[in-house]
């Protein structure tokens, strides 16, 4: 049997990671300046992640969501001692898709609407609900087109107030740093008038912190910046550190009813496992600062490359916008340097977003691969 080919592949084939860093098997090292799309939070092969994972699975690796799993709650203690959110419920599954789809399906039971408004550039997912608020129509097929959804630009405040006057919107779902967008941030007004007009026309205020969260920008949620309270928090990508996970915050006000939400697989022993070790890692380790502190670093270095126009992002969610298309220097780092690096819908940006215990060293082998792959554009 041939595989489904929706994936163009780079012929790199990856066998083992540490740290910062993947292998081919004939020992080809890669930096890993992506994370397999903000996935490494806390370093390829952590051992404490190694040792949780192989230790849960020789115990219990799986058993349904009907029985008494309280690696379940230790996670949820967890999650709320790291990230300094109060009041909210977890609910886990194993996906950003899954969890967002989740979020948008409570928004609506809570209100009993179902028109959900979205942004421009934003991305949620591939799955019916959250791809129909995506804002990408290639990715689309009829069936995703049947939502009630409304797109509208970003740090808006009159459109976005314009549309829930309407009293129709279930939820407002957006990302405080988009990801595949291209790292543009909404102003902190944006955000608190977001939160107050959800309030008053009964929406649902979802902040898809599936890429930005757990640590990567410097805050352990990139909303924390804006100092808001979304109803629903949606996290994935870091939360596994590459074991599949996903879950959703759910403010304490929004009452759970049995069947409401479910999943075979979400929250189990070896996915739980997985992200109390991440956990772990990344209060053990201050990851989060790491992440904060290292942006000013980067910004430092990149100031010296004129050929960089602009810094997007925050913490170890960066975007470097070039004066020109990157897709060949992209290509020109991973096979003459051998850097990953990721794009953005916006053309021009390189995006950066590598294990969040990166050190200045890496930056610095990085900075020196770009200048050397610059003099060969302009
Ligand atoms: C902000 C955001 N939300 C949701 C998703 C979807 O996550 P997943 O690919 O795990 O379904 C992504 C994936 O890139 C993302 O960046």
């Amino acid at each position: 049997m041939q595989l489904f080919d929706v994936y163009p592949l780079y012929d790199i084939t990856p066998v083992r990671g540490e740290g910062c860093y993947v292998f081919e098997e004939n020992g080809t090292r890669y930096l890993d300046l992506y994370g397999g799309h903000a996935v490494i939070s806390i370093g390829h092969a952590h051992p404490t992640y190694v040792k949780a994972i192989r230790e849960q699975v020789e115990k219990l690796g799986f058993y349904s969501n009907s029985i008494k799993n309280p690696l379940q709650e230790e996670l949820a203690e967890k999650l709320e001692k790291v990230s300094g959110v109060k009041d909210y419920s977890l609910f886990l599954c194993n996906s950003g898709a899954e969890a967002n789809e989740n979020a948008l399906k409570v928004a609506s039971f809570e209100t009993g609407k179902s028109k959900v408004i979205y942004f421009e550039r934003a991305f949620h997912g591939r799955t019916s609900g959250v791809v129909a608020v995506t804002d990408n129509e290639s990715i689309k097929s009829p069936f995703n087109k049947g939502h009630q959804t409304v797109k509208l630009p970003f740090d808006d405040i009159p459109a976005l107030e314009n549309e829930l006057q309407k009293e129709d919107v279930a939820a407002v779902i957006f990302e405080v740093i988009q990801g595949v967008g291209g790292l543009d941030e909404a102003s902190t007004e944006f955000y608190k008038a977001a939160e107050e007009l959800c309030k008053k026309h009964h929406a649902v205020l979802i902040a898809d912190e599936v890429q930005a969260g757990y640590g990567r920008t410097g805050d352990f949620f990139a909303f924390q910046k804006h100092g808001i309270r979304p109803h629903i928090i949606s996290v994935a990508k870091g939360m596994g550190n590459g074991f599949p996970i996903g879950g959703i915050l759910i403010d304490n006000n929004i009452k759970a009813k049995y069947g409401m939400l479910g999943t075979t697989f979400g929250g189990n022993h070896l996915a739980c496992a997985a992200g109390i070790a991440v956990l772990d890692t990344i209060e053990n380790e201050n990851l989060a600062k790491n992440a904060g502190n290292l942006f000013e670093y980067v910004k430092e270095k990149a100031a010296e490359i004129p050929q960089i126009k602009k810094i997007k992002g925050r913490g170890l969610m960066i975007g470097l916008e070039f004066d020109f298309e990157i897709a060949a220097l992209r290509k020109d780092l991973l096979f003459n340097y051998q850097i990953f690096t990721g794009a953005a819908s916006n053309k021009n940006l390189l995006r950066i977003l590598p294990p969040l215990n990166i050190e200045e060293k890496h930056f610095d082998s990085f900075f020196e691969a770009l200048k050397s792959a610059l003099k060969t554009y302009k």
